[in-house]
């Protein structure tokens, strides 16, 4: 509820701050607007009804100077948005399937239009570091920050998680990051199941790519997914594990707890410095 008496500087900065810890991070109007709704209705406005296209059929005086605009996000086209279903989950299959490199995949997600995560992140949140690493970490789903910059880990756990790499001697040169959602979920939400059914096979094939010699998975949502297991990541955490790739690559695997969950909960921070140490060792024998 916004406060009906003015505040102050100082109690306007608590306000926003207060928001902002909240998730509530985008500024909205009182009434609720269906954007989904929004983005159909403007895909189907009649031609001449578009500003744009009112200016050039002379039904509009053309501004003799155009007015400063603060600038705004390039626009999508408008598409309508997709029920999520098993069909799509279905599709999504069938279109990583067909990804023969990286750069097709990515290509091929920017083009997915069967989930609708897309309509209200700002970017897709593909990858960052090195796709040549033999280490590759999956987080859960971008962040705002994440969103913003089209880029996986780079808000305040994406620093920790600098720091923990930093720690066994790698950084984004030497390690691959990517997420199992790559939209951020509006007001950092939980994923949906079904949302996570519609990405599942895109992560797949995106680790089948990589092909990393090492799979470090942060936290709960990536570790069930990447190894198909119901169980905790409190009791998966520190163990080796295996992730089997559609065409059968095994891939060792640790998964450790998340760098947002390290943040809420540092005396935690210990057992993913065991973890870590692990995995250098392994990486360290891998190299032979
Ligand atoms: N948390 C994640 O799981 N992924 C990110 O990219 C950022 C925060």
């Amino acid at each position: 509820m916004i406060p009906t008496t003015p505040l102050d500087p100082a109690g306007l900065r608590e306000l926003l701050s207060f928001y902002a810890d909240a998730g509530v991070d985008e500024p909205l109007t009182e009434e609720p607007s269906n954007r989904f709704e929004e983005r159909s209705s403007r895909a189907a406005a009649p031609e001449a009804t578009r500003p744009a296209d009112l200016a050039a059929a002379g039904n509009a005086p053309a501004p003799a100077r155009a007015p400063a605009a603060p600038a705004q996000p390039v626009p999508r086209p408008a598409q309508p948005a997709a029920i999520p279903d098993e069909a799509q989950a279905a599709r999504a299959r069938e279109l990583a399937r067909q990804a023969r490199t990286l750069d097709e995949l990515k290509a091929i997600l920017a083009d997915f239009d069967g989930c609708n995560l897309r309509h209200t992140a700002k970017n897709l949140v593909f990858a960052d570091g090195n796709p040549e690493a033999d280490f590759m970490l999956v987080g859960e789903a971008p962040g705002r920050d994440e969103d913003l910059q089209g880029l996986p880990f780079v808000g305040r756990s994406g620093q920790l998680l600098d720091r923990m790499l930093a720690a066994i001697g790698r950084d984004r040169t030497s390690a691959y990051i990517s997420n199992v959602i790559p939209w951020r979920p509006p007001g950092n939400r939980d994923p949906s199941p079904l949302e996570t059914e519609i990405c599942r096979p895109f992560i797949e094939r995106h680790v089948e790519l990589v092909a990393p010699k090492v799979l470090v998975t942060l936290g709960n949502p990536s570790t069930k997914l990447l190894l198909g297991t119901q169980t905790g990541i409190m009791r998966m955490r520190g163990t080796w594990s295996v992730h089997r790739t559609q065409s059968g690559m095994e891939i060792a695997t640790m998964p450790t707890l998340h760098p947002a969950y390290l943040l809420r909960n540092p005396a935690h921070k210990k057992l993913t410095w065991r973890d870590f140490l692990a995995i250098k060792m392994r990486l360290r024998e891998l190299e032979g």
